[in-house]
């Protein structure tokens, strides 16, 4: 063995710069979490100065160290363990999950079949079960971890074409035959790429109109069935929001299943952000009628406090999720046609994947379900009281004033104020707070205008910091009227 490959398996050495590693995080998330800290969520860079930087130290490698480039990272990479951090909605990750991730990277066996996979296959099995469980399935269910909400809309999505469409798709293709799904006007973008990337076109999403609480309007359901038969589109779907992306807007599942078991159409929950819900007494009610959606996604690491990516995707009837794909692969498992659960490359699009049930597990061992319960309602319960903050200083607007979980959308105005206006002051002032770095918000669009756009993912964040994040707003707001 050379020198080199010696030196980059060498156990003391992994175990010297680990050490060093675990105290710099540590510190890290020592100090960000100290009231009125110093530390910024963001030190801005433009992509170019960046990428200049980088490429800098890439030249004057290679350097033995590796320390250095471990405190560089912390610095240029936003911290989203800080109070201030309110912007996207990925996870504030659990110090317990991101050991566990360090344990899955090293001994990373593939996951897409048992006799590599091992525990991390049986551990996918294990928590897919009790998330179903927990919503109210039976002992049939069935499921898998995938990278991301994306393609876990993808998978159920698939399985959906595949069960509904009395021919085999799979095989054959649509033979010239349009197919569609009912989807809220409000649905995150995935859900209409999956139908677009299934070669079911614009046409095979058909959109449903949403309430003022941008909740899909599930009276509209029956004439949107009905005008897109008219158009020659079968439906054979629909997915409900669980919650929607921009609002957090929870679609009534119960309705739709309603109207799904009426009409025999699969129900997709997108539960992405808010299925996590389930684990909250106080608010599982926002999934009322789950227990009888035919598949559900769940990222856990949105609320769930898991490093990126986990995503459950769930079928109630677990016979479903082995119609999804029909590909032989003899050189991986010896029965093509077996419903092994333990091959799991034969239900997911992927086949090799991370060790990803590792991350969830260690929390869900550690702490229990309980840990997930009480993150979901702590922030819940703080979107609750930042919106009654905006409300009582009276010079905000927000489309959904009273937030269902933990999204919440606002901006500044004055009475006089055209919309163009209001638009260009709230499109500077996210640009200067993402440029200063104290505070990390985004922006959206809702129902075609530009609002500031937070999502509380972090329990540390409190009332103080939502306080100081208004006072911001309108001083940055005001500076740019002047
Ligand atoms: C409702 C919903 N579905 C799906 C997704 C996509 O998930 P991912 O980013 O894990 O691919 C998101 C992401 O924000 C989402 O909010």
């Amino acid at each position: 063995m050379t020198e080199l490959l010696r030196q980059a398996y060498d156990p003391d050495t992994f175990r010297r710069e680990g050490h060093r590693l675990v105290e710099l995080l540590a510190d890290y998330l020592t100090h960000i979490r100290q009231p009125d800290s110093p530390e910024k969520v963001l030190h801005h860079v433009t992509p170019d100065e960046l990428y200049e930087r980088w490429q800098a130290d890439l030249a004057t490698g290679p350097h033995p160290q590796v320390s250095d480039f471990f405190e560089k990272i912390l610095h240029d990479t936003i911290h989203m363990h800080h109070p201030k951090y309110l912007g996207h909605q990925t996870s504030n990750v659990a110090p317990m999950a991101a050991l566990a991730e360090l344990l899955g990277g090293l001994l990373d066996p593939g996951m897409g079949v048992y006799e590599q996979g091992t525990s991390g296959v049986a551990l996918e099995r294990l928590l897919v079960k009790e998330l179903a469980l927990t919503m109210g399935w039976g002992e049939n269910s069935e499921g898998f971890l995938t990278s991301g909400g994306t393609l876990g809309n993808l998978t159920a999505l698939l399985c959906a074409r595949q069960v509904m469409i009395e021919r085999d798709v799979w095989e054959h293709g649509f033979e010239g035959r349009q197919y569609g799904f009912l989807v809220s006007s409000e649905a995150h973008y995935s859900v209409a790429r999956a139908v677009n990337v299934m070669g079911m076109g614009s046409r095979g999403v058909v959109q449903v109109p949403v309430n003022q609480h941008f909740q899909m309007e599930t009276d509209q359901l029956e004439s949107c069935f009905r005008k897109a038969e008219n158009d020659g589109v079968k439906i054979i779907g629909v997915v409900a929001s669980s919650c929607s992306t921009a609002t957090g807007s929870f679609d009534p599942i119960d309705e739709i299943a309603d109207f799904c078991e009426a009409k025999n159409l699969w129900l997709h929950v997108d539960g992405a952000h808010g299925g996590c819900a389930v684990f909250s007494k106080k608010y599982r009610h926002l999934l009322r009628g789950i227990e009888r959606a035919d598949s559900m996604i769940l990222d856990f690491h949105k609320m769930l406090m898991t490093p990126k990516l986990v995503t459950a995707v769930a079928f109630r009837r677990g016979e479903h999720s082995y119609q999804t794909f029909n590909q032989k692969a003899s050189y991986l498992w010896d029965k093509d046609e077996g419903r092994e659960w333990f091959n799991l490359a034969k239900r997911t699009f992927e086949l090799t994947k991370s060790f990803m049930s590792v991350r969830v597990y260690a929390l869900w061992r550690t702490y229990g379900p309980e840990l997930f319960a009480e993150n979901v309602e702590r922030l819940f319960d703080l979107g609750k009281t930042f919106a009654r903050l905006i409300a009582e200083e009276g010079d905000f607007e927000m489309p959904v004033s009273e937030p269902e979980c933990n999204i919440l959308c606002f901006r500044y105005l004055m009475k006089n104020w055209s919309e163009e206006k209001i638009e260009l002051v709230n499109a500077a002032v996210r640009e200067a707070l993402v440029r200063e770095g104290e505070f990390f918000i985004v922006q959206t669009k809702v129902q075609g205008r530009l609002y500031l756009r937070t999502t509380l993912m972090n329990p540390l964040t409190t009332e103080r910091e939502l306080t100081g994040l208004l006072k911001k707003v309108r001083e940055l707001a005001l500076g740019f009227v002047d």
